[in-house]
C-alpha cells in the first residue's frame, strides 16, 4: 500500500503521539513496509483510514498493532560487549561491595528499558549468575520494560531461535543457560525467574518503577526528538539511587541536556552517574 503525501502529516503525527518516535520525510518506506499488511488484515484501504480507524478503537488494540508494527526491536545476547565488561569488572564488584556493607541480602536492581526481546536483560542475568553463583544471596530484581506488546510477550516467554541465538551467545553460554525444546532455546527458568517484563511507554510518568542501582537505556531516544530525549534521560536520572549508573547506547551522548549526571569511562565503556549532591528526591 502506498502513503500518500497528503496523509504523512496524520500519520507520522499518530506514530508521534503514541511511541514519540519520530518519522521524517523520506521514511515512507518505513511505514508502506511496516503497516501495509495491518492495514490490509484490518480491512483499510488506505492509511489514513487505519489511522483513523486506530483512533477510534477504544479497546486500543489497533494502537497497539500499530506500535508492534512501526517499532524496530533489532537487539542481540551481549550487545557491544563493553556495557557487559564495565557490569562484570566494575559496576557489579563496586555495588556488591557497597550493599553488602548494610545488607546481609545485598540488593541488584537493574532495568532495561526499552528491552525490546529481552536478550539485554537476559544477557545480565547470565552475567550475574556468572559472577555472583547462588543468586539467592542477593536481592536480585531484573525489570524489562517495552513499548511493544509483540517485544514483551516474546521477552517473557525466554524463547528464542537458533539465528537469535547465534547471535552474541557462545556455545558454552548456551548450553550453561537455556534448553532445547520443539519451540526452540528456552532461557532456565532459575535466570528467568530473576526477571520481570511489562509494557511502558518511556513518554509516560514512570515514578512508580521505584529506584534502580543501574539502568540500562540503549538505542531507542535515538527515535526521539531533542526535547523528548532530554526529559527521558532527565526522568531516568530521577530513577537511579544516588550511587547508580545509567549506561546508554555506543553511538549515543547525552550532550547537555543533563547536567546532573556526568559522564565516567571504564575501559571501552562510558556510564553516567550522578553528581554529588544532586541526587533527587522521587
Ligand atoms: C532497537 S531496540 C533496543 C533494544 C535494546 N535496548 C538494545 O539496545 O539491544 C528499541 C526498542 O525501543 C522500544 N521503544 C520505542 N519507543 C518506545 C517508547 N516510547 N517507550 C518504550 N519503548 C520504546 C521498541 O519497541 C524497541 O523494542
Amino acid at each position: 500500500m502506498k502513503l500518500l503525501a497528503s496523509e504523512h502529516a496524520l500519520v507520522f503525527d499518530y506514530i508521534y503521539s503514541i511511541s514519540a518516535i519520530v518519522l521524517e520525510a523520506g521514511k515512507d518506506y518505513l511505514v508502506e513496509g511496516r503497516l501495509s499488511a495491518l492495514a490490509e488484515t484490518s480491512g483499510c484501504a488506505s492509511f489514513e483510514e487505519l489511522i483513523r480507524k486506530a483512533k477510534a478503537d477504544a479497546s486500543g488494540v489497533l494502537k497497539r498493532k500499530i506500535i508492534d508494527g512501526i517499532t524496530t526491536g533489532e537487539t542481540l545476547f551481549f550487545r557491544d560487549t563493553s556495557p557487559f565488561d564495565l557490569l562484570r569488572h566494575k559496576l557489579i564488584p563496586e555495588l556488591i561491595d557497597r550493599q553488602a556493607r548494610s545488607s546481609l541480602k545485598p540488593p541488584i536492581r537493574i532495568w532495561s528499558a526499552a528491552c525490546s526481546t529481552g536478550q539485554e536483560l537476559y544477557s545480565i542475568a547470565i552475567l550475574l549468575r556468572g559472577m555472583l553463583g547462588d543468586p539467592h544471596r542477593y536481592n536480585i530484581r531484573l525489570t524489562g520494560t517495552d513499548l511493544s506488546d509483540e517485544a514483551v510477550a516474546r521477552a517473557s516467554a525466554g524463547y528464542y531461535n537458533s539465528i537469535e541465538m547465534g547471535r552474541g551467545l557462545s556455545d558454552v553460554l548456551r548450553a550453561q543457560n537455556f534448553t532445547a525444546d520443539t519451540k526452540g532455546w528456552k532461557i532456565r527458568d532459575e535466570l528467568r525467574a530473576l526477571t520481570s517484563f511489562r509494557r511502558l511507554n518511556l513518554m509516560e510518568d514512570f515514578t512508580s518503577m521505584g529506584k534502580f542501582d543501574i539502568i540500562f537505556c540503549r538505542n531507542v531516544a535515538i527515535y526521539f526528538n531533542e526535547k523528548d530525549k532530554a526529559s527521558l534521560f532527565q526522568r531516568l536520572s530521577q530513577r537511579l539511587e544516588p550511587h547508580g549508573s545509567l549506561i546508554i547506547g555506543s553511538m549515543e551522548n547525552l550532550g547537555t541536556s543533563c547536567p546532573q549526571l556526568e559522564s565516567n569511562r571504564h575501559l571501552r565503556a562510558v556510564y553516567y552517574k550522578l553528581l554529588q549532591g544532586k541526587a533527587q528526591a522521587a
